[in-house]
């Protein structure tokens, strides 16, 4: 049964963030890192370090950004990344292996038969994960597969190789890396009932044909008043029962579209914002410990995010501000 627990309207006065985030939850708290930012910015360096157990490549694992030929594959900043991680004791969540943007750009211009295509289908997920086996927790195996209709979105693995490319996409990655989850990754399901059942009735395909897949990525890109908070709720308990470990795998809160409808001050938005990470952060720990995975966000600072742009100079969906103070937001998870 689903319980709407941790509603607690407050404001949240501002704190320090000298104590660490990870610190605070029972399970991994994550954050999308961005190697360039590292270099170039200590603030970023230190957040990142101090307050996270988990590191996901927001980027730098990419197909498209490990590989500029066919069949070849340029390492250097993927092997830094992943050493720099684990030198720093942390956790490591692949993303992504399979995923219709920042593809290489040869990629369509690929020549085989169908046979070909499967083969490297298996060869990037072997090569990948193979040069890392045993170091990655989990990997985001395929992401975005399912339109909200809950339909296989169009790309080049289903134009090649149809459905079946995602049963051959986790059949090759438990193949290569036992030790590791596997999830698939998506957004939008945690409103989205139709897309939901597709992909758990996916899910029970790949089960029927002993093909394992651990859990489910939601990627959980939100805004302050959508999705509803109960069907969120909801959706967290369906994915639980139907045994897969959940991931909260790219969370920022959006604040944009409020600020654009003069519906408060950029401080009062950030105060709401703080109840809603707060309301996010406390149906998730309501679920079994069993089903917890960890909760990752999607960046450390709004200066960085990817939700920040031209017509958006104001968005600031993340826990600290452009300066690195933390926000209320930070102040409310830290006192969960
Ligand atoms: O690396 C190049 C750089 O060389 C160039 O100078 C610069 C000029 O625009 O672009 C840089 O690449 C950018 C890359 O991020 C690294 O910063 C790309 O243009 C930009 O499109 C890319 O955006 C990323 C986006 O995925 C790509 O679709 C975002 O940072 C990243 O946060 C975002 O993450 C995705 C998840 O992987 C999947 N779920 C949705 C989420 C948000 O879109």
């Amino acid at each position: 049964m689903f319980v709407l627990i941790g509603c607690r309207k407050a404001d949240f006065a501002p704190c320090s963030d000298h104590t660490s985030l990870q610190h605070a939850f029972d399970f991994p708290i994550g954050v999308a890192y961005e190697p360039a930012y590292a270099l170039s910015d200590s603030s970023y360096r230190v957040i990142s370090h101090y307050h996270f157990d988990q590191w996901t490549p927001e980027n730098v694992m990419k197909w498209g950004a490990i590989s500029f030929q066919p069949e070849t594959y340029q390492w250097t900043e993927a092997d830094a990344f992943v050493s720099t991680a684990l030198q720093a004791g942390k956790k490591l969540h692949g993303h992504t292996l399979i995923w219709y943007r920042q593809e290489p750009d040869w990629l369509p211009f690929y020549q085989a038969d169908a046979r070909g295509w499967e083969q490297l289908l298996r060869s990037h997920i072997r090569t990948v994960m193979g040069r890392y086996r045993g170091m990655f927790r989990a990997w985001d195996v395929v992401n975005e597969a399912f339109l909200a209709d809950g339909r296989l979105r169009p790309c080049i693995w289903l134009d090649k190789l149809g459905p079946e490319y995602l049963f051959i996409a986790y059949e090759e990655a438990a193949k290569t890396d036992p030790q590791a989850l596997l999830f698939y990754n998506d957004f939008g399901m945690e409103d989205n009932p139709a897309k939901l059942r597709a992909v758990l009735r996916w899910v029970d395909q790949l089960r029927a044909r002993g093909i394992r897949i651990d859990g489910i990525g939601l990627q959980m890109h939100i805004q302050l008043y959508y999705p509803d908070a109960a069907r969120m709720g909801k959706t967290f308990f369906d994915i639980a029962d139907h045994q897969l470990l959940l991931h909260l795998s790219e969370l920022d809160i959006a604040v944009g579209d409020q600020l654009a409808k003069g519906n408060g001050s950029l401080s009062e938005l950030w105060q709401k914002q703080a109840n809603r990470y707060q309301t996010v952060v406390s149906m998730y720990s309501s679920l079994p410990r069993k089903s917890q995975y960890g909760i990752t966000l999607w960046g450390v600072s709004d200066r960085y995010s990817w939700l920040r742009t031209a017509d958006q100079p104001q968005e600031s969906p993340l826990l600290w501000d452009d300066e690195y103070q933390p926000k209320p937001a930070f102040c409310a998870l830290i006192s969960n």
